[in-house]
């Protein structure tokens, strides 16, 4: 069986309140909420030296604080310019209460 790897409580993260996480051997990632499922990305915006959970949410999209890129937080598609690298996304796990994602 696939391991976990927990990266918070599911109560730790709210809607436009992200959580930035280092698990061992990953970049940094963010943990974000939207209308009750969690999702993983990321942190670091694949335009340049921006954190996403620095910047925005409006909705399923988040937006970079630097220069306004966007991406959909379900796929990591690029959903406004600058950006047009998607970021990378995780499949989310919930288990126990938390935030988990399979390690790679
Ligand atoms: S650094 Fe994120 S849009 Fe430019």
């Amino acid at each position: 069986m696939a391991e976990l790897i927990k990266l918070c409580a599911t109560g730790d993260v709210k809607e436009e309140s992200p959580l930035q996480v280092s698990p061992e051997g990953y970049p940094q990632l963010s943990v974000w909420e939207f209308e009750g499922q969690y999702y993983v990305v990321d942190d670091m915006c694949t335009h340049g030296m921006a954190w996403m959970s620095d910047g925005y949410q409006e909705g399923e999209e988040i937006e970079c604080p630097f220069h306004g890129g966007r991406f959909g937080l379900k796929t990591g598609e690029p959903t406004a310019f600058p950006c047009v690298v998607p970021i990378k996304n995780y499949p989310v796990t919930i288990d126990d209460g938390q935030v988990c994602i399979t390690k790679e």
